[in-house]
């Protein structure tokens, strides 16, 4: 089969298309024939050598596709040939993939297998950090980065269907256009507005519930400025990587106001609270068919092309989720 692989970290060009071995599943795995493989900042992560869990090489990047299962285990007895699933694991680059069962999800009839593979990573995160892990209510105020982002626009979808109130950031005038359009109620440049003056306008001076950071850099600071008096951050990314400022310092100045700050990764859950991924995939899938929530594909790119793929995704102009197509 072909497949995108890595023997060492890098820049573009380390993603290679090559031909390798078509995997043969397992007793107790499956195997899918992938028809839309998402492409994650994880990916990029992992490619440069900054991911948190690296896998040893040489390497299939990729964290989530949909497909067809197309061979069984002989021990699997609730999956078989011809469905169509998604899958929430590792070596997605590929024309075919072995997955586990438990990071098998079927996609059920009249979903589109590119929004089913656009919904595992940003929608879960979304839905959990929002829901799972900040516990929102109606009426509150989250702030969300790269709003414009995959991530972004999941938060942005779900805060409508939930009755939060979303501002976002962005760094061009087009993604702050993007994101409105996703159903952002505000957005703030942060490259050319103030995002302190802009939120205490915005929140009548009273700050915002939720934070939900994937930048990190040298953004917590002001993150704790434009925070309302029991809010919560949630720090889920690096994209500028590591914080640049002490965060117990930053805990301490502004104690009087009991806010909190947590880090949030979608594979606690899926690993741990089975319960709660199963919940949110039937709720996602609801949404999906009701047409309230809709992954906006920014292009669906030839596998071939990853190394075009992650250049896009690395530039900051990619709107919504990119598409690896087999
Ligand atoms: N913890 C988890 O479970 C989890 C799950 C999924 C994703 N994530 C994280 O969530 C973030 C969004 O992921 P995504 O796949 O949806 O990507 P994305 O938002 O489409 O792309 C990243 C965006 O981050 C913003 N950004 C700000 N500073 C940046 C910098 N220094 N370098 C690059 N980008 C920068 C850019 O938007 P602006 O130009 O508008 O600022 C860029 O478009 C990533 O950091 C990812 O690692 C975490």
């Amino acid at each position: 089969m072909k497949a995108v692989q890595i023997e060492k970290t890098g820049s573009w060009e380390v993603l290679e298309y090559k031909e390798v071995e078509t995997p043969v599943p397992g007793p107790s795995q499956v195997r899918i024939k992938t028809a839309a493989i998402s492409v994650n900042f994880a990916d990029i992560m992992l490619r440069i050598g900054t991911y948190p869990t690296m896998p040893p090489f040489p390497a299939i990047p990729g964290l989530e596709c949909s497909g067809t299962i197309d061979s069984v285990g002989e021990n699997i007895k609730d999956l078989k040939t011809g469905q169509p699933v998604i899958v929430f694991g590792p070596n997605c680059y590929a024309e075919y993939v072995l997955a586990n069962t438990a990071e098998v999800v079927p996609v059920p009839e009249g979903i589109d297998l590119d929004d089913a593979a656009a919904l595992t990573v940003n929608y879960l995160t979304a839905y959990h950090m929002l829901h799972s892990m900040a516990g929102i209510k109606k009426g509150q105020t989250v702030l969300v980065y790269a709003a414009a982002g995959g991530v972004g626009t999941a938060v942005i979808q779900l805060s409508k269907m939930g009755g939060f109130t979303v501002i976002g950031l962005t760094s061009t005038d087009e993604k702050s256009a993007f994101a409105q359009s996703q159903g952002a109620d505000y957005i703030i440049n942060y490259k050319r507005e103030d995002v302190v003056a802009r939120v205490k306008e915005i929140t009548n001076g009273s700050g915002v519930d939720l934070i939900l950071n994937s930048v990190a850099g040298d953004t917590f600071a002001r993150d704790f400025e434009v925070l309302a008096p029991m809010g919560q951050i949630i720090w889920f990314g690096f994209a500028a990587g590591p914080p640049e400022e002490n965060l117990v310092e930053l805990l301490q100045t502004n104690f009087p106001k009991s806010v909190g700050i947590r880090a949030f990764v979608i594979y606690t859950i899926a690993q741990i609270r089975q319960d709660l991924m199963r919940h949110s995939y039937e709720v996602l899938f609801r949404y999906l068919k009701e047409g309230n929530v809709k992954p906006h594909i920014h292009e669906q790119i030839p596998l071939a092309e990853a190394p075009r793929a992650h250049r896009l995704l690395e530039s900051g102009s990619v709107t919504g989720k990119l598409i690896l197509k087999p």
